[in-house]
């Protein structure tokens, strides 16, 4: 089992690709925090999939764009287990609308979460583990849009840009304290996030066209890089972000 008794918060996680990683993260022997902000049936459903698979499991409510709920969060999870060794911020949300129409609510609902929540999240984390003199990971869900354009959803692709940088400049100003800072970078995972796209045929066939694979990506695409990330096999990697997209961001097609 490759994290062993480590703890690790994982924030939304109630369903999708952070309840794809918390079941297997628990699978390799974790305490797993689950972070919900509404479910709370889904997020406790987690945590005893977690305890099937051999892990242990709370489920802590908490919204992660307020920097007092990320506080809780943290509280909650060293009461349960004492301390926390690995922390994934997942919880992410988007906003479909063309630019000139995006209002300022959906802006800051958008950067928020996906930014402010992920900044704040990995600044208690780095608290944390300075404080009582750990070693630690931060594992980031960002999105193949922290590179790649996406119209229609420029508040989401500002958000993944400024969590790609934010990865890099931890990793820098953490390495010194044996933190290491990455990103996994999905591609399109069929989660909830994609319901319209899911049920446009139309449009996912266009999709996966695209994908050299061929196929969507499942949570568990995803949650095998993210427990690699967090395993001492990848104690030197840093800084750097890792896609799982079925080769989608280098999509070539000559006609
Ligand atoms: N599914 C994809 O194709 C895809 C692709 C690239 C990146 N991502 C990223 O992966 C992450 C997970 O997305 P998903 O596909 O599982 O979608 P999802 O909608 O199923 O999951 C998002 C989770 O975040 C939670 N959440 C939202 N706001 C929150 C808040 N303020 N506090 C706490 N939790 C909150 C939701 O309740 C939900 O559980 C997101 O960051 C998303 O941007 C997803």
């Amino acid at each position: 089992m490759r994290l062993n008794k480590k703890t690790a918060i994982i924030t939304g996680s109630s369903q999708g690709i952070g309840r794809g990683i918390a079941e297997r993260y628990g699978s390799e022997g974790a305490n797993v925090v689950v972070n919900y902000i509404g479910n709370m049936d889904m997020a406790n459903e987690v945590c005893d999939i977690v305890a099937k698979n051999g892990g242990r499991a709370v489920a802590v409510q908490g919204d992660i764009s307020k920097v007092a709920d990320i506080d809780n969060l943290f509280a909650a999870a060293i009461e349960a287990f004492g301390s926390v060794d690995i922390l994934v911020n997942n919880a992410g949300v988007e906003r479909h609308a063309p630019f000139w129409e995006v209002t300022e609510k959906d802006y800051e609902f958008v950067m928020n979460v996906n930014v402010k929540g992920t900044f704040f999240a990995a600044q208690a984390m780095a608290k944390h583990l300075i404080e009582t003199k750990r070693r630690g990971k931060i594992i980031n869900i960002s999105s193949v849009h922290e590179d790649l354009p996406f119209p229609n959803f420029t508040a989401y692709c500002v958000s993944k840009g400024g969590v790609r940088m934010l990865a890099r400049n931890l990793a820098v100003e953490l390495g010194q304290f044996g933190i290491n800072v990455n990103n996994i970078a999905p591609g399109a995972i069929e989660t909830p996030i994609n319901r319209n796209l899911l049920n446009n045929p139309m449009k996912l066939d266009y999709l996966l066209g695209q994908i050299p694979l061929k196929r969507l990506g499942q949570t568990d695409d995803v949650a095998g890089v993210a427990v690699f990330l967090a395993s001492d096999e990848a104690d030197y990697v840093t800084g750097s972000t890792f896609f799982v997209d079925g080769g989608l961001t280098w999509y070539y097609e000559e006609q």
